[in-house]
């Protein structure tokens, strides 16, 4: 069998166990756009927490927001992305596929010719990524307004509210998760790059002589945050912007790569915006985003900001390619030789701890759900009587379930249990009334192998 992870793989566990569907499936599907089932949300929610912990309750000088995807139209003037937020679009006359002109081989550009059928090329032209829709009743034009492409410019623009309210004091930041739009061009790769997507991003304000210092903090506590998640950490590496990928605005800008089955691409930025952002907001809207520092004779300035961008959909695809294993088990000649494992840090899995009765009858069902209603309050749970136990262990290690409860005859008569570690199929046995602690302890001392 091969054991080499592919996008075929995840594609196929993806939808078979309920992670990730294709939109509008039944209509021949929507290109762009994803759904996620019972443990894809669950798998993007735990990230998402795992993520809203890490920059709120462990960073003290982080405060959340969560602002609407509808926004002024003036903010994306203001903010570049109308004139800017392009990328350069070609047709096939023949084929008529359309490709993002910087992703073609550029002796194939100069030469028009269409990467995949040889046919003519049009010009080159500027597209812009932003999705239009209008709001109100009557569709005249009045009511131009955009699905935000970046969660960002909600947080530059409460940036005083938020300052007011809370009152907090530079250097500090705002975190945001929520929903992104994109008319990209080219949506392949399964979730990697789609139209509708969800980001997490913090945006940290910092007096203006303290950007590089900040800035270094940043990339060294966004590259742990990977390890604390569990990642393989040789899977990842840094990719500093050049001078042709650099934003406009931006100082410095770093990528957090991950190595994919399609090769290393991008999971998250750091970037240095400077005060381009919030000078532009004040110039556009005419109110007053100084910063008044009362501790240091009420010096007035623009912060600069150091953005931590990261995909939460894209997270969850390489938490998906990060976990997947097909492991040799056994060496009977047959197909259950090998199980599919998915590596989850048990903080993670959709499921933390399945319950398995042995059997059906001879109230071991009726003992197994006892247990699982215990545990209920503490993990996420789950309940499986039907099939051989050994199958019912396959079917958690496929979703990555990290701790399997087998309820049995002994059971019954001292109150202990089986419990099966997924990574090591190792099965201890455990008095009913350990179970919680030991578990607890397991996921706090989780190292994959
Ligand atoms: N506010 C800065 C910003 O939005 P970006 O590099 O355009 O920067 C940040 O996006 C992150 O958002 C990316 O690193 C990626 O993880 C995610 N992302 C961007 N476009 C995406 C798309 N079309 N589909 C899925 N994720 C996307």
């Amino acid at each position: 069998m091969d054991n080499s992870v592919t996008m075929e793989k995840i594609v196929s566990l993806a939808k078979r166990r309920g992670f990730v569907f294709q939109s509008s499936e039944i209509y021949g599907g929507q290109a762009g756009a994803w759904d996620y089932g019972p443990m894809g949300v669950e798998l993007k929610n735990r990230i998402s927490r795992f993520w809203w912990k890490e920059m709120t309750q462990l960073h003290d000088d982080i405060v959340g927001l969560d602002a609407a995807i509808l926004m002024h139209p003036r903010v994306w003037e203001a903010s570049g992305h109308v004139e800017n937020f392009t990328d350069p679009l070609v047709d096939c006359k023949k084929c008529k596929q359309r490709f993002r002109a910087d992703q073609i081989d550029p002796a194939k550009l100069a030469k028009k010719e269409c990467p995949e059928c040889g046919g003519e090329l049009t010009d080159t032209r500027k597209f812009n990524l932003m999705f239009k829709t209008h709001i109100g009743p009557v569709d005249d034009g009045t009511g131009l307004i955009y699905l935000r492409p970046e969660t960002a410019q909600g947080i530059y623009v409460n940036y005083k509210n938020i300052i007011q309210s809370n009152r907090m004091k530079i250097p500090f930041g705002i975190a945001q998760v929520g929903k992104a739009f994109r008319n990209e061009i080219v949506t392949k790769n399964f979730i990697f790059r789609t139209c509708e997507f969800e980001q997490m991003e913090m945006q940290f304000f910092v007096h203006p002589g303290e950007d590089d210092k900040w800035f270094n903090y940043w990339r060294e506590q966004r590259w742990a945050y990977y390890e604390k998640l569990g990642i393989r950490m040789n899977k990842l590496r840094w990719h500093q912007h050049g001078p042709d990928e650099l934003a406009f605005y931006a100082k410095e800008a770093y990528d957090i790569e991950y190595e994919f089955p399609m090769g290393f691409k991008e999971l998250e930025g750091v970037h240095n915006r400077t005060n381009y952002d919030l000078t532009r907001h004040q110039q556009f809207s005419g109110k007053d985003l100084q910063y008044i520092d009362q501790e240091n004779g009420n010096e007035r300035y623009i912060p600069f900001i150091i953005e931590t961008s990261a995909g939460l959909t894209r997270q969850l695809l390489m938490a998906l390619c990060d976990a997947y294993e097909d492991q040799k088990v056994a060496d009977k000649g047959t197909d259950d030789d090998w199980r599919t494992v998915l590596h989850f840090h048990p903080t993670l899995a959709p499921i933390t701890v399945a319950v398995l009765p042995l059997m059906k009858k001879d109230g071991l069902a009726e003992l197994a759900q006892d247990i699982r209603g215990e545990l209920k309050e503490e993990f996420a749970t789950d309940y499986d009587q039907g099939g051989a136990i050994g199958r019912r262990y396959r079917r958690q290690d496929e979703v990555g379930t990290p701790f399997c409860i087998t309820v049995d005859y002994q059971t019954k008569e001292d109150n202990s249990v089986t419990l099966r570690f997924r990574d090591s199929m190792e099965q201890i046995r455990v008095p009913r009334t350990e179970l919680e602690s030991t578990i607890k302890k397991a996921i706090k001392n989780y190292k994959r192998a």
